[in-house]
């Protein structure tokens, strides 16, 4: 996948400026920065789901309106907070996009769905559970199944792991980097986390007020002299 991304405004601000990057197929890219300087942006950019100057490719084509599902329907998406809906139990929850295809009988879907809970790592029990009654950990796996539940081949992640506690950090973690090596699927997870974006990613991207402020891999990171960067990673530590 490949992003020429010249510039995504809001009224005349601009939030993402001149963004040139290309992903590896298996590969996993980590996205990093201060808050508001346009990570999950650019996540929107990338699935449409906001207008932008520019061009993304997928598998060798420019993504436009018309076109949009080759990339949507071969992507999974965890967003920000987990967002499941309150008002599905868990099971609709991850079968939503199924459900809304209306591709499968329930009684198909409830089959899927106790696959994907097995995938991470939840007991089938929870099924009719509401996500008010899950713990946060168990409502990010409930997010993680969901976005699995295509067998996308690019996964995108907006901070999996921010809000938890380190344990469960490390489980949801263990569990991204598993599904991924599993079916090399290719990946961009924004997270505040170097430990995550080291365990999990080969490149990194560090995003400063919606440009590419440093761009390489996860070892040049550990070693790198740039200052902004190297700020940014000690106070996330
Ligand atoms: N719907 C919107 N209208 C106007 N400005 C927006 C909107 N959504 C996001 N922004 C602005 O875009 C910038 C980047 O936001 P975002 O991508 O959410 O940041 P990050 O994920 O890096 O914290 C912020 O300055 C934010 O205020
Ligand atoms: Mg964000």
């Amino acid at each position: 996948m490949k992003s020429k991304i010249c510039s995504k405004k809001f009224e005349n601000k601009i939030i993402l400026n001149d963004l040139n990057f290309k992903i590896f197929r298996g590969k996993s890219i980590g996205v990093m920065g201060p808050s508001g300087t346009g990570k999950s942006m650019l996540l929107k950019c990338i699935l449409g789901l906001t207008e932008y100057d520019g061009k993304i490719l997928y598998e060798g084509k420019i993504l436009e309106k018309k076109n949009r599902e080759l990339l949507y329907n071969n992507s999974g998406m965890l967003f920000q907070g987990g967002a499941l809906f309150d008002s599905l139990n868990v099971w609709q929850n991850i079968s939503f996009k199924r459900i809304n295809n209306k591709t499968y009988s329930k009684r198909d879907s409830i089959s899927i769905v106790r696959k994907m809970l097995k995938e991470v790592e939840l007991g089938t029990e929870i099924l009719n559970n509401m996500p008010s009654e899950l713990s946060g950990g168990m409502q990010k796996r409930v997010a993680l199944a969901r976005a699995i539940v295509n067998e996308p081949r690019i996964l995108f992640f907006d901070e999996p792991t921010t809000g938890l506690d380190p344990l469960t950090t490390k489980a949801i973690n263990k569990l991204i980097l598993n599904l991924i090596n599993k079916n090399n699927v290719t990946s961009i997870i924004i997270s505040h986390d170097p430990l995550s974006i080291k365990k999990i990613c080969d490149e990194v991207i560090f995003l400063t007020n919606g440009k590419i402020e440093w761009h390489g891999s996860v070892k040049e990171m550990s070693n790198s002299r740039h200052k902004m960067l190297k700020d940014y990673l000690n106070s996330n530590r």
